[in-house]
């Protein structure tokens, strides 16, 4: 039985947990796979610490580069998080012949290009399938199951505390602040919750996606990214009525040659299999030419759900670290980015107005000047303050975008609500 020795850089959630699991699991583990794992070295920020698992203190430092350099270290798992020191020691490790395992997808989604390349010119694994969707299988469904597949579109539901919000919102008619609070009590916000609710998160996680999905080099910086802080319960309530669920979606997808990405809250059919994720799981709805659609669930975030995906990851370096091999280096082209602009899509628009003749036909008259034809409408309340909610055909944001704007400057207009999109069923 070959033993293989890991330096877990990081003991938090992640590793607090994968040090659990491996207490528990890891004679069985090689039962199963013929590798024993085990960890001879943990990096940690305070030695002194409590923690949940416990570990012997002759394993623990606070110095990560030495556990990278260590000769009784074979595989490094980063659980750091963030860009920096995280970089560095993945470079360090890959320039030593060392396989990496890591959870970052602040790292991978910003300087992912620069880390695969250096797996590849040393010839050894790099693998983050905890990065995305926690513990959903994603990242090797996509890389090896569908890698002939021509991918059309993948809409995921990939960031748990927004996914939680908006059905608090819909299933007890919670507002946005009341929701947001039972979330941060529950552990499922941070205290500043700005990157789950606007998106920043998701964006990574998508960029990562879109450039597994695409081949594509993309980056988080490269998302369009909206957040759910400006949807209210009443465009909720609205949606319900019309057969929606509101969602933060991150949606790739190829157009003819380019790759469109972008996260924003959606209209979601009711019937669409994403509807139907609620709480803080998370889901992946994949389309392809050839496969059709299918879609991944389950937990996307907290300590076991993702040290089980590194896990799976640890299992595969070390039977490739043993045969000699690695997995099949990621190949990344330039990708050419449809901007939002030109995004053809249905759309849900919210005007508050006078109500008085006449209102409606100019109303009407501006959306129509800017190639956006009504498809429904409604219109809740009477006298100052009447809200009408429309519902569109298919219409270019571009076009959407200008039509906003001459709605503001219509006097009969007195506030213009939310905008969301209308994913297609
Ligand atoms: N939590 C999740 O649900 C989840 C899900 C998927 C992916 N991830 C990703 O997994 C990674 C870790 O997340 P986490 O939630 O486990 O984070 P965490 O609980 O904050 O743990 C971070 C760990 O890193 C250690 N650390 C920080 N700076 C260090 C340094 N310079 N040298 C050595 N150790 C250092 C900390 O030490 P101390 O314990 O001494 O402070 C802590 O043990 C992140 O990239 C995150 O995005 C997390």
């Amino acid at each position: 039985m070959d033993t293989v020795r890991i330096g877990l850089l990081g003991c938090g959630n992640v590793g607090g947990a994968l040090v659990a699991i491996l207490q528990r699991d890891a004679t069985s583990i090689a039962a199963r796979t013929g590798v024993r794992l085990e960890i001879t070295r943990v990096a940690v920020r305070s030695v002194a610490k409590e923690r949940s698992v416990a570990i012997p203190r002759p394993l623990l430092t606070h110095d990560a580069a030495a556990v990278v350099a260590d000769p009784e270290v074979d595989v490094v798992v980063e659980v750091i998080g963030g860009i920096e020191p995280a970089r560095s020691l993945i470079l360090d490790a890959l320039k030593a012949g060392k396989p990496v395992v890591t959870a970052n997808k602040e790292l991978i989604a910003n300087v992912g290009q620069e880390i695969f390349e250096a797996a590849a010119s040393a010839g050894v694994d790099v693998l983050f399938e905890a990065a995305v969707g926690g513990g959903i299988p994603l990242i090797r469904p996509l890389r090896e199951s569908l890698a002939g597949e021509p991918i059309r579109r993948v809409t995921g539901i990939v960031n748990g505390t927004t996914n939680y919000i908006l059905t608090r919102m819909a299933e007890e008619g919670a507002d946005y602040a009341e929701a947001l609070a039972e979330a941060q009590q529950l552990g499922y916000a941070e205290r500043d919750p700005t990157a789950d609710v606007e998106g920043f998160d998701a964006g990574s996680k998508l960029a990562i996606i879109a450039s597994i999905a695409f081949g594509g080099r993309i980056v988080a910086g490269d998302v369009y990214r909206e957040g759910i802080s400006r949807v209210t319960a009443a465009d909720i309530a609205y949606a319900a009525r019309l057969g929606y669920v509101v969602k933060l979606v991150a949606i790739a997808e190829r157009v003819d040659d380019d790759v469109a990405v972008r996260v924003h809250p959606a209209m979601v059919p009711s019937t669409h299999p994403l509807a139907s994720v609620r709480e803080s799981f998370n889901a992946v709805f994949i389309e392809g030419d050839s496969v059709g659609e299918l879609m991944l669930y389950g937990r996307g975030a907290g300590g076991m759900p993702s040290a089980s995906a590194v896990l799976g990851d640890l299992i595969d370096a070390a039977h490739n670290l043993r045969a000699g091999s690695t997995g099949r280096a990621l190949q990344l082209h330039p990708a050419r980015l449809r901007p939002i602009d030109d995004l053809i899509s249905a759309y849900y628009l919210d005007l508050e107005v006078i109500d008085r003749p006449g209102v409606l036909a100019a109303v009407a008259g501006v959306m129509g000047a800017h190639d956006v034809s009504i498809k429904s409408m409604e219109q809740e309340g009477a006298g100052a303050g009447a809200r009408i909610v429309f519902v569109t055909h298919t219409a270019r944001e571009r076009d959407v975008q200008a039509c906003l704007h001459a709605l503001r400057s219509l006097d009969v207009v007195l506030r213009v609500g939310t905008l969301l999109r209308v994913l297609d069923s």
